[in-house]
């Protein structure tokens, strides 16, 4: 296969065509580069990825920060620690980059809870022109003098004197997203009149005098790789111009390019695609934007963004539409990707579903990457990935097929025990399986899928419509059970007495919205309910969410929720916020909004207040003496992420 043939960046042999894409972690501490950080990157590489990119090393501290806390590489006190992050990576056979960044407006984001920009500790963040990140929280930058620039350059000139004195192979010079040499090269954030705006030319300017300084500092003959966007707002560069910035930068003695997209979570509303796409958005779909560079330039070309099947990445690379591919969270999901993909092994890669749940929703929440299908993600050290035999067999009974009940059985299984799993109906999945029925949902049954398949592969006996109750786990006398049998929904006092009116999502999401009326009422407006409305309104029903906060789906990220929000809204749903539904009439829901009461009037209504843990069966079995574990749902509803994770746990203490 093409993706397994060596190419040469700037004179650097690089064993394979596939690239680790940078992705802050969040594991660095004050900057620095962490005992963590370095496992996780390690794990990568040694999951046989041809070049790992290691994130932004921001080359100005505080000031060039893109997120609370990403690694530093702006003081010679970060080459300790860098050097021993590549040696890690170079020991494994992968060839080290470091990415050069500064975020400039970027870095002012006020925070709401504090009203401190926490990113610069509290100094003004600086751009090519005063103009604010358009992201709800940005504040106005300060434009650079043309002195400050010339310091700026000298940064990232020493940056990249400390990446190779550190012993990375190559330099990664962040020129994308929308951070500041992004927005030097783009007429929609560079205003500027003097050498460092007007013209592409100028605009160019910052960028060719880092790499002259680079060049200067490291030597000429030191590769250096740009990444870049392939896609511009508006006012921003053409596909054109796009193409016309690449070839100035092979001219330059740029080794190859990265295409990537993103201007920081906006402009949803114009279909423009994020950094980081997500479900329901079709595999590889900025591979154009590549390819629209590869035809200006004869460097290798990167392409990146949703590329998760290897049959896939083949075929950009079989057609030529560009030369390597990069891979981002779906590394994250499996370290493993390359060396099963290399092995015929495609079944066994643990899929990244895009939810960017645990990765970009961590980040934006200012805590390290976790991963929803990986429990080990940033635990790679402490959690081996095929967890050590068990002195002693037993024989396991797993009761419940969903993530967490088939998470707990795969490790267990792995661990030598005989596992047997129980599910009351007739198919596995669970609450996983209802959750990938909403729109732009589909990728979670890949997961499913994956989940069911480990299970038959490690030999987990899995016996269908089989519910558990004491007597049938008595006859059956396994040495341990796990109880894995989810949760139970939450019905508010007001809505016991419901008259019919009242459907459960799983009701609502196994078609039977099909025989109710045409008006809905969902009651709450976190990502169920939000998931459900965007459900019914596919199936032509009017909705109207009830949510009690002032902002509905507050626990997704941005990334996911801003966009179903703009659907929601195009079709036509209506949200209420700070909103109390306190009774169900006949074909009414009774709402207090500000203190004034309303009638929303409804065929049916869908409760989406959450679920309660269901720990009965638990607690019989534990009477009669027989050892118990409860994960998932069944022990505290609603975060796939940490059901798994149980799962996991679970399978590897038994
Ligand atoms: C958690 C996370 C952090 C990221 N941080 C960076 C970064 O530091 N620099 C960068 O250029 N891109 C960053 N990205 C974007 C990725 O490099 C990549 O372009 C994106 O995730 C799409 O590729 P994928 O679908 O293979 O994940 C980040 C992505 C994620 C998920
Ligand atoms: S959290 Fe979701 S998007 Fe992020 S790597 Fe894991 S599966 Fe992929």
């Amino acid at each position: 296969m093409k993706l397994f043939e060596s190419i040469e960046i700037g004179g650097i042999q690089v064993k394979n065509r596939i690239v680790m894409a940078p992705m802050t972690s969040h594991y660095s501490r004050n900057g620095l580069v962490t005992e963590r950080m370095i496992h996780f990157y390690q794990e990568r590489a040694r999951g046989g990825v041809g070049l790992v990119t290691v994130e932004d090393g921001i080359v100005d501290y505080p000031l060039g920060k893109n997120t609370d806390n990403p690694l530093a590489a702006d003081h010679d006190r970060c080459i300790p620690g860098l050097t021993r992050l590549s040696q890690a990576i170079k020991k494994e056979g992968a060839k080290a980059m470091l990415q050069l960044s500064h975020a400039g407006r970027r870095a002012g984001y006020l925070s709401s809870r504090t009203m401190h920009l926490t990113r610069t500790g509290g100094r003004l963040p600086v751009a090519p022109s005063p103009l604010a990140h358009p992201s709800p929280g940005h504040v106005v930058p300060r434009p650079l003098s043309v002195n400050e620039i010339d310091d700026i350059v000298k940064s990232f000139g020493q940056a990249a004197r400390r990446t190779v004195e550190a012993g990375f192979d190559m330099i990664g010079l962040h020129c994308a997203h929308m951070y500041l040499l992004g927005q030097f090269l783009s007429p929609w954030a560079n205003k500027r009149k003097d050498a460092y705006g007007g013209d592409l030319e100028s605009r160019l300017k910052i960028v060719l005098d880092i790499i002259k300084r680079i060049n200067d500092e490291v030597g000429p003959d030191y590769p250096i790789v740009c990444r870049m966007n392939g896609q511009e707002p508006e006012e921003g560069n053409t596909a054109e111009e796009l193409r016309y910035i690449a070839k100035v930068l092979e001219s330059h003695g740029v080794a190859a390019l990265h295409v990537s997209v993103g201007f920081g979570n906006i402009l949803w509303g114009k279909n423009f695609i994020p950094a980081e796409a997500t479900m329901g958005m079709p595999e590889g779909c900025i591979v154009h934007l590549a390819e629209n560079i590869k035809q200006a330039v004869s460097i290798p070309v990167i392409a990146v963004n949703k590329i998760r099947h290897v049959d896939f990445a083949e075929r950009v690379l079989q057609e030529n539409r560009a030369d390597m591919i990069a891979l981002g969270r779906p590394l994250l999901a499996d370290p493993y990707w390359v060396k099963k993909a290399q092995q015929g092994r495609w079944d066994e890669i643990r899929p990244c579903v895009s939810c960017c749940q645990g990765c970009v929703g961590n980040i934006e929440k200012g805590r390290p990457i976790t991963c929803l299908v990986n429990p080990i993600l940033g635990r790679e050290k402490t959690d081996r990935i095929r967890p050590v035999k068990a002195k002693q067999t037993k024989r396991i009974l797993v009761l419940g097929g969903g993530p967490a009940g088939l998470e707990a059985s795969i490790v267990a299984s792995q661990r030598g025990h005989r596992v047997m799993l129980w599910e009351k109906k007739m198919d596995l999945g669970g609450r996983l399986k209802i959750a990938a029925k909403p729109p732009w949902k589909t990728e979670l049954s890949e997961f499913m899928a994956f989940l069911h398949q480990q299970a038959v592969n490690e030999g987990v006996q899995i016996v269908l419509n089989r519910a558990a109750d004491v007597d049938a786990v008595q006859l059956e006398n396994p040495d341990v059970v796990v109880v894995a049998t989810g949760s139970r929904p939450h019905i508010p006092e007001f809505a016991v007495k419901s008259n019919g009116l009242l459907k459960t999502v799983e009701e609502i999401l196994n078609d039977g919205a099909a025989a109710l009326g045409d008006s809905a009422v969902i009651i709450g407006g976190g990502l169920v309910g939000l998931e459900t409305a965007h459900y019914l309104l596919e199936r032509g029903k009017t909705v109207t969410i009830i949510e009690m906060q002032d902002t509905m789906g507050q626990e997704m990220p941005a990334i996911t929720r801003i966009p179903l929000l703009l659907q929601l809204g195009e079709k036509g749903a209506q949200l209420i916020v700070q909103a109390y539904a306190s009774e169900l009439t006949p074909n009414a829901v009774k709402i207090e909004v500000k203190g004034e009461e309303k009638l929303i009037s409804a065929d049916f209504v869908v409760l989406c207040t959450g679920d309660e843990a269901d720990p009965e069966l638990a607690a019989e079995l534990s009477g009669y003496g027989i050892p118990v574990h409860v994960i998932g749902d069944c022990r505290q509803p609603g975060d796939m992420l940490a059901a798994v994770r149980q799962g996991f746990m679970v399978g590897r203490v038994m």
